[in-house]
């Protein structure tokens, strides 16, 4: 078979993990002929390609980014969009299509599924919400990232007797907040799916200080909305192709007003994109390379239209529409481990 590939919406570490196995098996295994577009859906827009082969994805298994480059294109933008789509993909008489994204892209995917593209979706967003799967990669290297600068800034905290706020990507779900926090041993931790209760977060901040401990470190994602701000926190008014603004600054916001309330200086930081960069951990190499076998093995059984997940320790496929339906949220069982470590109100 001939199939395209490629990598949309915010890049993050083990897309080419993905590439790498779904070129080795197709090619090894299936005598298959690839394609990568470049720049998400961009590339199929303007038929802008690169070859992919044993050699061109040979030594990027631990390489972070991607190689096919990533976009945040909106077909349904572009007037005539789909049409130019449809007209490279017939002309570049593609079999198939495997597209790594998170919801924005998989809905442009099933856009094109539905006006007969035989597509097949790999889940990618390091913030962990996509339905239907229990791990997108990318989420545990975004983890371990946070966690260490967590970690990392304990010592700095505690040797200023600070508040320390440290702001993580998060945009609809509190995944690496949460994660991050417990793993990094966070006094508060406050995600999008809860409403922030500041005077819960000082009650907490003070109770470290009377516990003898004159610091603390209080992790929030970056959608988490604020009591006094109407919505989330952004730069500037800009909305990106698919309508999200970019979230920044609850992180300094919070920390204002928590210095203003305690009188305890407050210092912030915001992880930012360094949390998506830089090389994939085992854990989500492994899993990248799962979902690469598995994306094409479902393009030659003719399953098109889903996208591989993970279930459990299992990998399976879900339909691309279910998929991309809802959010999945931080579940209140995860949330109970922050209160479980807090002292009671
Ligand atoms: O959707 C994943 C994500 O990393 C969000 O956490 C974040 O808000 C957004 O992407 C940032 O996107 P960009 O790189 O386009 O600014």
């Amino acid at each position: 078979m001939r199939i395209g590939m490629l990598t949309g919406g915010g890049d993050c570490p083990g897309l080419n993990a993905v590439i790498r196995a779904v070129v080795r098996k197709g090619i090894l295994h299936y005598d298959d002929e690839f394609i990568g577009f470049m720049q998400g859906w961009r590339g199929v827009l303007d038929n802008v390609t690169m070859p992919l082969t044993l050699e061109t994805t040979s030594g990027i298994l631990h390489r972070g980014g991607t190689i096919l480059k990533s976009s945040r294109t909106n077909v349904k933008k572009i007037p005539g969009g789909f049409e130019q789509c449809l007209k490279v993909i017939q002309n570049q008489k593609l079999d198939a299509v495997i597209a790594l994204g998170g919801d924005d892209t998989q809905s442009i995917s099933l856009a094109l599924a539905e006006r007969g593209v035989k597509c097949v979706g790999v889940p990618k967003t390091i913030d962990n919400d996509l339905n239907g799967t229990d791990a997108c990669f990318g989420f545990d290297t975004a983890v371990t990232i946070a966690t260490e600068a967590v970690d990392r800034l304990h010592s700095t905290t505690e040797a200023h007797s600070r508040v320390q706020v440290v702001e993580v990507m998060g945009r609809d779900a509190g995944w690496i907040a949460v994660t991050a926090g417990v793993a990094g041993g966070a006094d508060v931790v406050l995600a999008p799916e809860k409403p922030i209760d500041i005077d819960e977060v000082v009650r907490l901040v003070k109770a470290r200080w009377a516990s003898g401990k004159n610091f603390a470190i209080v992790v929030v994602a970056e959608g988490a909305k604020l009591p006094h701000v109407e919505g989330q926190l952004t730069v500037g008014d800009k909305l990106d192709s698919f309508g999200h603004a970019r979230l920044s600054g609850i992180g300094q916001a919070l920390a204002e007003e928590i210095e203003k309330r305690t009188g305890y200086e407050t210092r912030s930081v915001n992880l930012g994109h360094t949390q998506r960069g830089g090389t994939p951990t085992a854990f989500d190499r492994m899993l990248a390379t799962r979902y690469g076998l598995a994306a094409i093995d479902l393009v030659h059984e003719g399953k098109f239209g889903q996208l591989v997940v993970l279930k459990g320790n299992k990998i399976g496929s879900i339909s691309i529409a279910d998929a991309i339906s809802k959010n999945r949220t931080v579940s209140d069982d995860y949330f109970e481990v922050v209160t479980g470590l807090q002292p009671k109100k």
